[in-house]
């Protein structure tokens, strides 16, 4: 049997361009500095530094299981020196904005950044495909989640693969009270989507197998408002997915983005737009600070090493003129909901509203109020 091996992807928005708009060059070639040493003193094995917008994206594997001091502790310093020595000195917008806490305590989650992190062994042959997105919220993956590993009309392995049939397990997580539950689909279908519909509060945490508990799909599912209590920018969720053979295939799991999801975030975290599925150069969001985005890249493990397509380079597997339309279907549908202006559901109602303006102007009337 092989060894034990972890992928964390771990990301922070510690600082842009140009706005909220994305990554510098500079600030990944710091992170990669930073991750080749931790690479070469054998702390990690191997690891990928990309961008979706602005949140900087640390992919990297080891042997040191979920929830690692070492390996939070590598990626919350990563963090603060790209702030240190690139957000900072080029003052870029935004510098550090998802390190909420003073100091590092052991695990990164809670303190601003976001975590996806899996523990497995390493099948004969293991492919994965690792998702981020900007400008959205963790429930963005709750109906691409749900398209893949609940819906026969997507994966059409869960009706012609008998290794799919049995279907699988979701981890729901309410972030409201900090529990979760385990429902087992097929069979509680129903009570999975009357929670999961709810995507502001109900995300799916993890999907796995029923009978070998094999873990198939990890989320993160930061809520930087309810950490911070104010707000700080979107969650920008991130989403690791293993995939064939008793997994969905690559294109169902691909296909799970078509119809483009509607999501919370956008212009100032407190709007409704569809998610846009885009190659990593495209990864930057513009129109209305959106449409919120999302890039999917595909890799092998191979002894805990990643394997792309030019040394550890993976298959960007957005980049495809078979979502073309999608993308110009998310543009028509963005056009139209933004035609309704600030008037709900283009809107988030007032509870979700990630800016204190209402709420002021709520309490600077009150008083003019009369019957
Ligand atoms: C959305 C987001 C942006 C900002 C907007 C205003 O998640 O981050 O839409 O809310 O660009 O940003 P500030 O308030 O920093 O000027
Ligand atoms: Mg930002
Ligand atoms: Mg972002």
């Amino acid at each position: 049997m092989s060894a034990k091996v972890t992928v964390s992807l771990i990301k922070a928005d510690v600082g842009s361009l140009c706005g909220h708009h994305v990554v510098h060059p500079k600030q990944i070639e710091v992170a990669k500095e930073i991750l080749e040493n931790a690479k070469n003193e054998g702390k990690i094995i191997d690891y990928y530094v990309f961008n979706c917008g602005d949140d900087l994206e640390l992919l990297m594997t080891h042997n040191r299981g979920e929830n690692s001091p070492e390996i939070h502790e590598l990626a919350w310093n990563t963090f603060l020196e790209v702030t240190e020595k690139v957000s900072k000195p080029l003052k870029l917008y935004g510098a550090g904005q998802d390190l909420l806490a003073e100091s590092f305590s052991g695990n990164v989650k809670g303190l601003g950044p976001g975590v996806a992190e899996m523990e497995i062994r390493e099948r004969e042959s293991e492919p994965f495909i690792v998702f981020a997105a900007d400008k959205t919220e963790p429930g963005a993956w709750n109906l691409p989640l749900y398209r893949m590993f609940a819906d026969p009309m997507n994966s059409a392995g869960l009706t012609l693969s008998e290794k799919m049939t049995p279907g699988f397990v979701f981890r729901v997580l309410d972030v409201i009270e900090g529990k979760y539950i385990d429902l087992n689909c097929p069979e509680e279908l129903y009570y999975l989507v009357s929670f999961i519909g709810t995507q502001g509060r109900f995300v799916i945490e993890r999907v796995f197998t029923k009978e070998e508990r094999e873990v198939a799909a990890v989320a993160s599912t930061t809520r930087l408002r309810l950490i911070a209590g104010r707000y700080t920018g979107k969650d920008d969720p991130v989403l690791i997915v293993r995939v064939q053979h008793q997994f969905p295939a690559t294109g169902e799991v691909l296909a799970a983005f078509i119809p483009p999801p509607l999501v919370s975030g956008a212009m100032r975290g407190s709007h409704r737009l569809p998610l846009m599925p885009v190659s990593l150069k495209d990864a930057k969001c513009t129109y209305w600070d959106g449409p919120p985005r999302c890039i999917a890249l595909g890799f092998n493990l191979c002894e805990g090493k990643l394997v792309g397509l030019k040394g550890n380079e993976p298959a960007d597997l957005f980049d495809d003129p078979a979502f073309d339309y999608a993308r110009f279907k998310v543009m028509e549908i963005s056009d139209y909901i933004r035609r309704q202006g600030e008037f709900e559901p283009a809107r988030l109602p007032e509870e979700d509203l990630e800016y204190l303006g209402i709420s002021k102007i709520r309490e600077k009337l009150k008083e003019r109020w009369f019957s």
